[in-house]
């Protein structure tokens, strides 16, 4: 059937400036690291990105490396952009990466041009795109200079195949020294990528600064920890769920019953919020204002709408705060 998206789409969700550009972000982005590969069903990829889309959610963020296999999320991807939205492209922001393993050999991994050029060459065929919105160094790479991998991202912007360049997981110096280079080519970092939740607080050991004083954007990985801060494991490991996938990055033995205890105390502060846990999650990494947007996964659409419903209340009491610190600090 055509799609046609809802017209008050834009009505129902915040847009934040990514850090000093120009460029708007919705404060909920949907990334397609799990549930779009080949593996998945087509179906269900289609019915969540035109939910999303509909929901208000103009930002997609993906990787070279998305799947199982390796590239199928950027193919079911770009089956459904030129399915359904090829007509909404202009306004639908597009992210995707290169710098972890993606084909054998010396360019097929890390932070070389050679690597991150060909990497975003293939990524916009498999998705049927001119240009991505943002092209991401995924990882930092130690024993490659970082000139040669942000000249990657500027000669990337250059040629037109991105229109701005971001970096995932540097550390708060790496970011200062990328911005530096970055800005010094004349394609500033427009964002950081960074895993951030209740449960990773990592992005608060000066990265948050870093980024607040460059100017550059933060958007958050991970928020639910995989699922974890949302009610999906308050009862056991359903059949459905990440936990229970083979090919997935969270592992049943991640499940603690030290680690439910904390999330159980959570879900508790959330019902006194009116909120369920997820959505309390994902308001606690928006409450600081430096955050630009949460990239949250979904197996679902229910999934999606609760997480939108966030919106509606993303304050904190500093007692209600306090309250959550002290279950996280708890051993
Ligand atoms: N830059 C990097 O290195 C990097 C690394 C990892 C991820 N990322 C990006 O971040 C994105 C998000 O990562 P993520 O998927 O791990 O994020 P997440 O939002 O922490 O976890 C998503 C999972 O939480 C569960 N969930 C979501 N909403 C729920 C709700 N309302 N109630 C119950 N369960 C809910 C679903 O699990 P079930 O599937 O079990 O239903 C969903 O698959 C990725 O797609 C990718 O774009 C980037």
């Amino acid at each position: 059937m055509t799609y046609k998206p809802v017209e008050n789409r834009y009505n129902q969700i915040k847009y934040n400036r990514c850090g000093e550009s120009g460029l708007l972000l919705p404060a909920i982005s949907l990334g397609l690291w799990h549930n779009f590969g080949e593996v998945d069903s087509f179906d269900t990829a289609r019915d969540m990105i035109l939910k999303a889309f509909d929901l208000g959610i103009t930002h997609f963020d993906l990787a070279n490396n998305y799947g199982p296999p390796p590239g199928s999320a950027e193919k079911t991807f770009g089956k459904i952009l030129k399915a359904d939205l090829s007509a909404y492209r202009d306004e639908i922001i597009v992210s995707t990466k290169a710098g972890y393993l993606m084909w054998p050999g010396p360019y097929g991994d890390w932070g070389s041009k050679k690597h991150l050029i060909a990497s975003l060459d293939q990524s916009l065929k498999r998705m049927g795109l001119d240009y991505v919105d943002i092209f991401y160094s995924h990882r930092p790479d130690g024993e490659t200079p970082l000139e040669e991998t942000m000249g990657a991202l500027d000669q990337a912007v250059r040629q037109g195949k991105a229109l701005y360049a971001g970096i995932s997981s540097y550390t708060p110096e790496q970011t200062a020294d990328a911005a530096k280079i970055l800005k010094r080519l004349g394609t500033p970092c427009l964002i950081h990528q960074q895993k951030y939740s209740m449960l990773y607080r990592n992005c608060e050991n000066g990265l948050l600064e870093t980024l607040g004083k460059e100017g550059i954007g933060c958007i958050v990985f991970c928020p639910l920890a995989q699922g974890l801060l949302t009610d999906r494991y308050l009862n056991g490991i359903p059949e459905n769920s990440r936990a229970a996938k083979p090919q997935s990055f969270l592992k049943r033995e991640q499940i603690t019953e030290e680690l439910l205890k904390k999330i159980r105390a959570l879900n508790t502060i959330a019902a006194k919020r009116e909120q369920s846990l997820a959505q309390m999650a994902l308001a606690w990494v928006l409450r600081d204002s430096r955050v630009t947007t949460a990239l949250i996964g979904a197996s679902k659409i229910e999934q999606l709408e609760q997480n939108i419903a966030t919106l509606k209340n993303t304050k904190f009491t500093t007692d209600e705060l306090k309250q959550i610190d002290k279950i996280l600090e708890q051993g």
